[in-house]
């Protein structure tokens, strides 16, 4: 099985440049371009948050054309950008979203991976935090498949990157959250969004991963107190192959062409010298 993630497309209406510099809506529609033409196909497409900029109605009116745009099936949760209710409503076609009301939180069947989408969302707030109810969805959504490899997927990491602007407005709790996980070890994958940078870490064994950006990327600054800046890295997104050995694997696909593909071996077998 073959996953796509997207993440922070930060789309706004009518093509408005975000932060005045970067066409976020053209830089989604190559992502999924990308993802379109990948081989072998795309089973299915994660988006994991801040899918506007401004979460308001004119902006989930933007996006959605440009995702109906994926020919694979594709689950959405929202992020710190996106207000809920608007986000709610611009998706209410989605089956898999019918019984989301305070939360967005749901479990995609049918795949050999199965697919846990969280709301880490706090309304008006940049950081994360699972509320109580949501962690008890969580761990009853669990308890009903233990045996069922999964994988869960939100917007803001349950971990520290180093980059301290990002850090202080990630998942509050984690340790709610890893609590929950402890109990649960068919748990194989947290994919998350939010820091506009690929990044991985391994906790309590629990492989996590951020999804790099398709459209511009949070400054790689270490620095302890380092400003809040982007950079227009190469763009990405990750892909996550859930193979026969039980195992889910992420590469990072970089979106543009690219020269090669150039063989290693010449014609008669030899190693090209
Ligand atoms: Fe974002």
């Amino acid at each position: 099985m073959l996953l796509a993630q997207i993440t922070d497309p930060h789309v706004k209406a009518n093509r408005q440049l975000a932060y005045g510099r970067v066409d976020t809506a053209a830089l989604l529609d190559s992502a999924i371009q990308h993802i379109n033409a990948f081989t072998p196909s795309i089973d299915a497409v994660i988006v994991s948050g801040d899918l506007t900029d401004r979460g308001r109605v004119e902006e989930f009116a933007a996006i959605r054309p440009i995702l109906d745009g994926l020919a694979m099936p594709w689950y959405v949760v929202p992020g710190n950008h996106d207000q809920r209710e608007n986000f709610i409503k611009a998706f209410a076609d989605h089956d898999y979203l019918a019984d989301c009301a305070d939360f967005v939180q749901y479990a995609v069947e049918g795949y050999p991976l199965r697919l846990v989408g969280l709301d880490t969302s706090v309304a008006g707030q940049p950081h994360g935090f699972l509320s109580r109810d949501r962690l008890t969805w969580l761990d009853r959504c669990l308890q009903d498949e233990p045996r069922k490899p999964t994988l869960l997927f939100m917007h803001h990491p349950p971990f520290i990157t180093g980059i301290g602007h990002m850090d202080v407005q990630n998942l509050l709790n984690a340790q709610d959250l890893f609590e929950i996980l402890d109990r649960h070890a068919q748990v194989r994958h947290v994919a998350c969004g939010h820091v506009h940078r690929a990044s991985e870490t391994c906790i309590n064994g629990i492989a996590l991963s951020i999804a790099p950006n398709s459209a511009h990327a949070v400054t790689l600054d270490m620095e302890p107190d380092g400003p809040s800046t982007f950079t227009m890295d190469p763009p990405a997104v990750r892909l996550l192959r859930y193979g026969d050995d039980g195992n889910v694997v992420t590469h990072l696909s970089f979106i543009g062409t690219f020269d090669g593909p150039h063989p290693f071996f010449a014609a008669d077998g030899s190693l090209v010298d």
